[in-house]
């Protein structure tokens, strides 16, 4: 995949399959220790052990239309190919926590992508789950929680067009917010 977004976007789909209904996403970049790091996390069904040690292996998958799961193995090669970490978490009935470790200027590290679309069209494509999104870059923090935002907007449904282009901006302007020196 050419752009870590797109990692996010397939590995919060196994989050989605796993029947989550919250799920977590933390972005860190720190320059000075050339780090980014991207932790998706949910309170799906989890992975009993057995699984857990199958899953960054390609050629295992619990789906059933065809035989190999990519998700993870990917995900896992792209943190890889760039010196980086790749760790996973998961307890059957609690959750799963993923967790990739790039070196931030590796020649192989995937740009980040369009994460405020991301991030907006999962919101808008999962009715039922809340999305807790948080950017770290030198210490800064940019936040976004859909509980909270629906909490401000009562009545009206997250999935309203108006409220998602809000959340698209507001993703856009805290990254550049914080990103700038
Ligand atoms: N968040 C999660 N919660 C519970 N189980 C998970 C989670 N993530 C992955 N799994 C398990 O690990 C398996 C492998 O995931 P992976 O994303 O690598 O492949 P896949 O989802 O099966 O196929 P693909 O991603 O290629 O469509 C899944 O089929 C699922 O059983
Ligand atoms: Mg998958």
């Amino acid at each position: 995949m050419k752009e870590l977004s797109l990692h996010i976007l397939d590995i919060v789909q196994n989050s989605i399959a796993a029947k989550a209904t919250q799920i977590e996403i933390i972005i860190c970049e720190d320059t000075q220790k050339n780090i980014l790091s991207i932790d998706i996390s949910d309170n799906g069904t989890g992975m009993d052990k057995a699984t857990l040690q199958k899953v960054t292996d390609p050629f295992w998958t619990s789906r059933t239309t065809r035989k190999v799961g990519l998700g993870i193995p990917l995900f896992k090669a792209a943190a890889e190919r760039c010196s980086g970490h790749f760790k996973i978490r998961s307890e059957a009935g609690e959750g799963t926590e993923i967790i990739a470790e790039f070196v931030r200027n590796h020649i192989d590290r995937a740009p980040m992508g369009d994460i405020a679309e991301t991030i907006s069209l999962l919101i808008l494509t999962n009715e039922g789950i809340d999305f807790k999104y948080t950017y770290r870059f030198n210490g800064r923090t940019y936040e976004l929680n859909t509980k909270k935002i629906k909490e401000v907007i009562g009545d009206m449904p997250i999935q309203h067009l108006d409220v998602i282009e809000w959340i698209k901006k507001d993703i856009r302007q805290g990254i550049e917010e914080i990103t700038q020196e």
